[in-house]
């Protein structure tokens, strides 16, 4: 007798898992290499380390973790309602802004029903639109970025969903916010539209779109927002959804009841007040920008100007160049899977670590 598991559902068993940046531990086991000595540019985080506030926050918290978290987050709720003037009953908070993009697909998609996004864009998208048995709309992007026009020309009476990334990863381009409105404007408003702003902090405030406010006359418009990147807390996993009210009524109903643990609660609410990490790490990350663009443009490696916290450069030989720099301590991430073969999306680091970076890069291109 053969021993068989039961079978999975067609959809899933077809889904392509996603590739995570590879963490400082693995790289220095695979190849014996000392982590203290390993420098990781691969995933988009904050290289700053935690604020002080946030640090503190989690250690009061953490008194009580014998209880089962607020459910509803009514601390964190009220300190983002206050901060961008909306009800605490538009808000959904999530387990990372992915678990945001998650809960639309099960709230919006079924099998047959289709979500549009751009080629290029963010990989959890099409994992999630496919994860619901639904079909995926890849629109071809247009230099890289998203072609708004072609993707509302792709909408159907079968699409429910439009994800658009603004700045997109990994390619860190982005949308003029009047171009991004006249775009869901044109979007029928049967059809949600998912506006991921994980990035949204690093845009400087006159590039950044009024997008919660359009919620208002948009109520067909998400927003996802992310607390791993510019404030910090990527190992708590922690993002929320702002919406119209009866939507975000939709998104509560499907995601469990305790998805966000109290210490990550606790952390944003703290992350939220300390307003100057935030803005001390948009600085750092234009400084970084300029020295990897400065180092890039010395070693003749063409990039795409970046709106988020990384670059995306054209390494040519892209594989062989992340295996050199991988042995020589320096993790970046390939993006192949995004239909990026030649490509490498380095993530902004410290000063000493951009450099480390561009030095290996040298080293690798034989300059
Ligand atoms: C465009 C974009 N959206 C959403 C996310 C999800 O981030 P998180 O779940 O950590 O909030 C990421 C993470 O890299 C991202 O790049």
């Amino acid at each position: 007798m053969t021993a068989t598991t039961p079978v999975a559902l067609d959809y899933v068993s077809k889904l392509a898992p996603y590739i995570p940046g590879k963490p400082i531990e693995d790289v220095a086991r695979e190849l014996h290499l000392d982590p203290a000595t390993i420098v990781k540019l691969a995933s988009n985080e904050n290289p700053r380390g935690p604020s002080p506030k946030v640090l503190t926050a989690i250690a009061a918290a953490a008194a009580d973790i014998t209880r089962y978290p607020d459910g509803y987050g009514y601390h964190l709720k009220d300190a983002l309602a206050s901060r961008l003037e909306v009800s605490p009953a538009q808000l959904v908070l999530g387990n990372g802004s992915n678990d945001i993009l998650e809960l639309a697909t099960m709230a919006y998609l079924k099998p047959g029903d289709a979500a549009v996004y751009s080629q290029h864009a963010f990989a959890v998208y099409p994992l999630a639109t496919h994860a619901r048995g639904a079909t995926g709309i890849e629109v071809p992007a247009k230099d890289l970025a998203h072609d708004l026009s072609a993707m509302r020309a792709a909408i159907t009476p079968a699409t429910r969903i439009v994800f658009v990334a603004n700045p997109n990863n990994p390619t860190g381009t982005w949308i003029a916010p009047a171009d991004l409105e006249a775009f869901i404007d044109s979007v029928p408003r049967n059809v949600l539209v998912v506006l991921d702003e994980a990035y949204n902090e690093y845009l400087e405030p006159a590039d950044r779109a009024q997008s919660v406010r359009w919620i208002a006359k948009f109520p067909h418009l998400a927003v996802s927002r992310s607390f791993s990147k510019a404030y910090g807390l990527a190992a708590l996993r922690i993002g929320y959804g702002v919406m119209a009210v009866e939507v975000a009524d939709m998104f509560n109903r499907v995601r469990q009841p305790f998805n966000v643990n109290a210490l990550a609660q606790a952390a944003a609410v703290a992350a939220l007040e300390d307003v100057s990490y935030v803005d001390e790490s948009r600085a750092l990350n234009r400084q970084g920008l300029l020295q990897l663009y400065a180092g890039l443009a010395a070693l003749g490696v063409r990039y795409v100007p970046a709106h988020g916290n990384f670059v995306l450069a054209k390494g040519g030989d892209a594989a062989r160049i992340n295996t050199e720099l991988l042995h020589k301590g320096v993790i970046v991430r390939p993006v192949a899977s995004y239909g990026l073969p030649e490509w490498l999306r380095i993530s902004v680091g410290l000063p000493a670590e951009n450099e480390r970076f561009l030095a290996t890069l040298a080293q690798a291109l034989g300059r």
